[in-house]
């Protein structure tokens, strides 16, 4: 997998910059005040507080794993703060069948004595054209503002699910376990956390790999976190001892009710069981009224465990945002659960995607994704966001046909969503 550190920063967006004045460069990760500075900066654009040196000492180690990009004002000391930051890794993205490369990035922020001057622009741009000289096939972000980033190409691709469940209410009708749900201590949580990521994120198209600063937040354990001992964890045993499942969970008091609501901030499982026993370890504990808990997959079981659906509100929204870079290196490195052959008309004012595209998959899944003559009638005529929305599977063709964003026949929209959605719905866990 390509390494993001060793990928310079775009020339182009350099030189529109530098026009403007600004120097738009790597931060050297080796230099403690270049660090600092990067660090501070986008806490600030993230409207957090400025953090302490402990959590710059701590947050250095994540740094010094991402490509991290400043601009910088021409002719600032050395240590001063970047006017915007950015950042990006590549992770394995899973896909139906197996997974691509993925141009992760993060840390978007434009300090706000900047902004609306066409720096984030530069920004973005200047990640995905990095991304697509590197051979990297995808990127991909996640979004505090979804107005943003359609404009560069990236659309919603992974849903995720919202749940709050009236516990009293909705009960329990679930199938019984074998296994045994157990208390841990924060760091054990953090390790369990971890390592079923690590396989779960197999078993659902969507999902990239984590990293230890994810865990050790969720887990409470991050410095600087603001209630580490609220953060409860239990996890799920199966009969043959193998831990298939954790939670991390904090209970915050109902003022003057004696009950409690409980947050779950990460559920995770390998196997329906571990799944089974710890949606029902939450909503029949004693003295909780309401469990809620983000980034559940759309198609999560919970509705089915309980007496009364009523009790629960299982609301969809964007989370993974997807963008392609490479359309053949894209489409083939996933499989397809139907036959297909079509030719796509992709727009992409950007280029990476424009063109037209013939996709032709058997009845082994796999697929041969070649360039064809524009002048080639084209079965699917649609923007390089439709084509990012439905390729984890997660996005129906069908509806994007119905709200004007994909053109194709009836049937043909049918059979994309055929080939392309996947059993399971796609999810991505976390948030980057
Ligand atoms: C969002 C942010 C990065 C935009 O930076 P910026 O340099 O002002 O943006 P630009 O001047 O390059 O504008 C680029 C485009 O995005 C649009 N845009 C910028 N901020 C926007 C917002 N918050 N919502 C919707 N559109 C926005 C601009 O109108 C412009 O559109 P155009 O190119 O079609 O004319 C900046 O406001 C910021 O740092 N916000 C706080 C942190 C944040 O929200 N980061 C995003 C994390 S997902």
């Amino acid at each position: 997998m390509t390494d993001a550190l060793t990928v310079p920063v775009d020339p182009v967006s350099a030189g529109r910059l530098a026009a403007k004045n600004l120097v738009y460069r790597l931060v050297d990760n080796g230099s403690d005040a270049d660090t600092e500075a990067f660090l501070r900066a986008e806490a600030r654009g993230f409207l957090d507080a400025d953090p302490t040196p402990e959590q710059i000492a701590a947050d250095r180690a994540l740094l010094a794993t991402r490509r991290n990009v400043g601009v910088f004002e021409e002719n600032a000391p050395d240590g001063a703060f970047p006017v915007a930051t950015v950042n990006s890794w590549v992770t394995p993205l899973t896909v139906p069948g197996g997974e691509v490369g993925m141009w992760a990035i993060s840390a978007v922020t434009v300090s706000g004595t900047h902004r609306r001057r066409g720096i984030a622009r530069n920004l973005l741009e200047g990640e995905l054209r990095a991304a697509a000289g590197a051979g990297v096939a995808v990127a991909g972000l996640t979004v505090s503002e979804a107005t943003i980033y359609e404009r560069y190409g990236f659309a919603s691709a992974i849903p995720a699910a919202k749940v709050s469940i009236d516990a009293p209410r909705a009960g329990w009708n679930g199938p019984a376990t074998d296994g045994r749900v157990e208390y841990v201590e924060r760091e054990t949580l953090q390790k369990d956390l971890s390592a079923l990521h690590e396989q779960a994120r197999t078993q659902r198209s969507g999902q990239i790999a984590g990293w230890d600063a994810r865990w050790e937040r969720i887990a409470g354990l991050s410095v600087g976190h603001t209630a580490p001992r609220a953060v409860r964890g239990v996890r799920y045993v199966d009969a043959d001892g193998a831990v298939r499942g954790a939670m991390a969970y904090t209970l915050k008091e109902v003022a003057g009710s004696f009950r409690a609501d409980m947050e779950i901030h990460h559920l995770t499982s390998t196997t329906t069981d571990a799944l089974a026993a710890l949606w029902r370890f939450a909503l029949q504990h004693d003295l909780v009224s309401k469990v809620v808990v983000d980034l559940r997959p759309t198609d999560d079981p919970i509705t089915w465990l309980v007496t009364d659906q009523r009790g629960v509100d299982l609301t969809p929204h964007d989370h993974g945002w997807l963008r392609l870079l490479d359309v053949p290196a894209a489409l083939s490195a996933r499989t397809y659960r139907a036959p297909l052959d079509v030719v796509f008309r992709v727009e992409d004012p950007l280029g990476f995607a424009e063109g037209s595209w013939r996709l032709t998959s058997g009845a082994d899944g796999t697929a041969d994704v070649t360039r064809v003559d524009d002048g080639a009638e084209a079965d699917v005529i649609l923007g390089v966001g439709a084509l990012s929305s439905i390729y984890a599977g997660g996005v129906s063709a069908v509806r994007l046909r119905a709200a004007g964003r994909l053109h194709a026949s009836t049937e043909t929209a049918a059979a994309l969503d055929d080939a392309f959605r996947t059993a399971d719905a796609p999810l991505l866990g976390i948030w980057y």
